[in-house]
């Protein structure tokens, strides 16, 4: 199914062709949108691992986000990785769901994937312009990744009748008392709109989806504890709110909860 052709050739060079072939240009750019959603998609995943697309060969997009579109856990500034909590770096956020996302970047910068992936090619790995065909077909892989499934807690983000009794606490406190469902709201677990929670300026609230395998957390990873960061975010919302703190088992029943997304 994935043409060789496609793999070396980044697709990002104007093709010639078009332009000395008797052809008009409104055909030669109909063509690719005449390649199924699964041929575009495989065309995206062989220009995901091309090294092609960053200055020099350094990296591909699988080198951040793996070729399963995870995370590797790691945060950079460019291309280099740094120490997590640089106030300049940005973790590597998973690419699993980013159909459902709204808004793109920690800070929300980018509203569209097209937007998101382009500046990433252009301004973090120094690769040449992309054209209009290989963000199509990046972005056509990229939208089939999905959250795994989850045995735990359904759709609608409430727990599913055999999860853990922690589990099932947890959904309460974070509905309830924790106030977590004010901006990651369910069922998506995330907020269209950008928040400063004193982590150093306005920034997107993320979705908790498989949040578990996503340390380090925020946008520059300054804590690779998930307990941690469901700690600072109560305070946070306690201060907001002069609500009360929660004790240690309700952290640990929190902590199961948003785990267990
Ligand atoms: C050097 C590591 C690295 C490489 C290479 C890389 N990314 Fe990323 N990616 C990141 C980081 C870090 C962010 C967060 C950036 C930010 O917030 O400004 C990100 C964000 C994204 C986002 C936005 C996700 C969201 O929910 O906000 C998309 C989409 C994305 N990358 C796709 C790609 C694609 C496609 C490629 C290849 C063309 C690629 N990335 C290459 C590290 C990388
Ligand atoms: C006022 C809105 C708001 C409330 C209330 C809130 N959060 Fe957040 N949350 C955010 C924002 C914004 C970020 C991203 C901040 C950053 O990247 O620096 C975030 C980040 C997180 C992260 C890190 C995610 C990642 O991928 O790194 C976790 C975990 C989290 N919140 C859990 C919770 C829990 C649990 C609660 C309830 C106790 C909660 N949040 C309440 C806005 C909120």
């Amino acid at each position: 199914m994935a043409q060789p052709l496609t793999v070396t050739q980044p697709l990002t060079v104007a093709q010639p062709v078009a332009v000395t072939q008797p052809v008009t240009v409104g055909a030669a750019l109909a063509a690719p949108a005449q390649l199924s959603e699964a041929d575009l998609a495989a065309k995206g995943l062989d220009l995901f691992n091309d090294v092609n697309l960053s200055a020099g060969g350094k990296a591909s997009c699988a080198t951040c986000h793996f070729s399963t579109g995870h995370t590797n856990n790691k945060t950079y500034v460019g291309l280099d990785v740094v120490a997590d909590g640089d106030p300049n770096g940005r973790n590597t956020p998973t690419l699993w769901g980013v159909a459902e996302r709204s808004v793109f970047g920690w800070a929300g910068q980018a509203a569209t994937l097209e937007d998101s992936i382009r500046g990433i090619i252009v301004n973090r790995m120094k690769g040449p312009e992309p054209s209009k065909e290989t963000l199509a077909a990046l972005i056509a892989y990229v939208r089939t990744l999905n959250y795994p499934a989850n045995w735990q807690v359904k759709e609608d983000g409430t727990p599913r009748a055999d999860a853990s009794a922690a589990v099932k606490r947890g959904y309460d406190l974070y509905v309830n008392d924790g106030g977590c469902g004010t901006c990651h709201q369910l069922p998506t677990f995330d907020k269209k709109s950008k928040d400063d929670i004193g982590t150093g300026g306005k920034f997107k609230v993320p979705s908790l989806h498989a949040v578990s395998s996503t340390a380090p957390y925020f946008h520059d990873g300054r804590t690779g504890s998930l307990r941690e960061a469901v700690k600072i975010m109560w305070e946070v919302y306690a201060k907001k709110l002069e609500s009360r703190l929660p004790t240690e088992d309700e952290l640990d029943d929190l902590t199961a909860y948003v785990g267990a997304l």
